[in-house]
């Protein structure tokens, strides 16, 4: 999982030296504007002085309201059968289905393993494009399955003749398909046509996961959401996280959206290891809309300046909806990593084949300013 990315000793104090020494020029600089989001980074703490452009997480952390109702739920951290907030039933009505449509996970990366061990035998195989999400591709080897990752196309997008066609060649075989919606590393979203077009034209029996973690951030007017399709009956499950927009990824909540009778398939592989602290705070999240729309909007503001930016310097970006966007260095990722860690910014991994694109997440404003610094000087 990106967030799992570990940082070496070397590097960690390297380039945290080196951001402490930045943030030194900048004493005053405040790293959030606004009052609504209380967490606060300290600057003389190694970790926090990073800036943390690598895992797509969301810089501002939990809304004043989230942490206001995690506060109160302390007083559960003894208990088992605590009163939780009523989140499973306020996760349903956020999406208009029965509560029986709904499986919570610790992160909605427990959702995508625990369809892995629902549709996965030794043998059998699940679709999807390379590059994506590839931890679903490694539980299918830890699970003696095999994963058929197709290639994008030319343009970054993915190709859903390919996935229909591929999935009819295997189909005894296939456990699951999996479309990631928009594309994690590309930031490429896929249309609702194209979404129709898969889930009308694939063996029935076969399920989609479809994973919309960077849904929040989406503007494009050509994508929507496939929650829809599970009140329809049809054979799809979605996964959807408070560890983006909702700025809650250290927490752990996701959730998987599907027909009851595969929720309960799913159900006997869950752990149901969800924290008391999280189960209030997301359910403080769902009804803090303005919270939500200041981290869209600032998010989005930031990513596009920066892209424009970079644009400016020549390089090619992928059009992004999410909160990263993806750019060709012509240089081996691994390499420029390097180089921005030496600057106190984490960036990017690798992801085959792409080996010459960086992926950036957006983080703060300052953050962010870093990051074109560290660039201009890099390149
Ligand atoms: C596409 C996608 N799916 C799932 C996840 C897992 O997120 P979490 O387990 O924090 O919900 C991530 C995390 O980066 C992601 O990018």
């Amino acid at each position: 999982m990106d967030g799992k990315r570990g940082f070496s000793r070397r590097q960690f104090v390297g380039g945290a030296a080196a951001a402490i020494g930045y943030m030194g020029l900048k004493p005053t600089a405040e790293l959030y504007a606004e009052d609504r989001f209380p967490f606060r980074r300290r600057l003389d703490d190694e970790y926090d002085a990073l800036a943390h452009l690598s895992s797509n997480e969301n810089p501002y952390g939990p809304s004043q309201k989230v942490m206001e109702a995690m506060e109160g739920a302390w007083k559960y951290s003894m208990r088992y059968g605590y009163p939780d907030g009523d989140i499973q039933a306020a996760i349903a009505e956020h999406h208009g289905v029965p509560e029986d449509h709904i499986l919570m996970g610790a992160g909605s990366g427990e959702i995508l393993r625990v369809v892995g061990l629902t549709y996965m035998d030794p043998g059998s195989k699940v679709i999807g494009v390379e590059p994506s999400y590839s931890t679903v591709y490694r539980h299918a080897a830890g699970l003696m399955a095999e994963a058929i990752t197709l290639p994008l196309m030319e343009d970054h997008r993915q190709s859903i003749p390919l996935m229909i066609q591929t999935t009819k060649t295997h189909h005894r075989e296939v456990g699951f398909v999996y479309l990631c919606t928009p594309n994690n590393p590309t930031g490429v979203s896929v249309t609702a046509a194209e979404t129709k077009q898969l889930i009308d034209n694939i063996p029935q029996d076969v399920p989609i996961l479809i994973d919309e973690a960077y849904h929040h951030f989406v503007e494009d007017p050509a994508y929507e959401t496939s929650v829809p399709y599970v009140l329809d009956g049809r054979n799809v499950i979605i996964a959807r996280t408070f560890s983006k927009i909702y700025g809650m990824a250290g927490l752990r909540l996701g959730y998987a959206i599907a027909r009851p009778d595969i929720i309960r398939r799913m159900r006997e592989y869950s752990t149901g290891t969800i924290n008391a602290l999280v189960k209030h705070g997301a359910a403080a999240a769902l009804k803090d809309p303005e919270a939500e729309k200041w981290v869209f909007d600032t998010t989005l503001r930031l990513r596009k300046k920066a892209v424009a930016d970079v644009e400016a310097m020549g390089f090619e970006v992928l059009p992004s909806e999410t909160n990263f966007f993806m750019m060709h260095t012509g240089r081996p990722a691994a390499e420029v990593r390097n180089a921005f860690r030496e600057k106190g910014v984490a960036v990017g991994r690798d992801f085959p084949p792409m080996l010459d694109w960086l992926r950036v997440s957006i983080g703060t404003e300052e953050e962010m300013e870093r990051f074109m610094t560290g660039l201009k000087e890099i390149f």
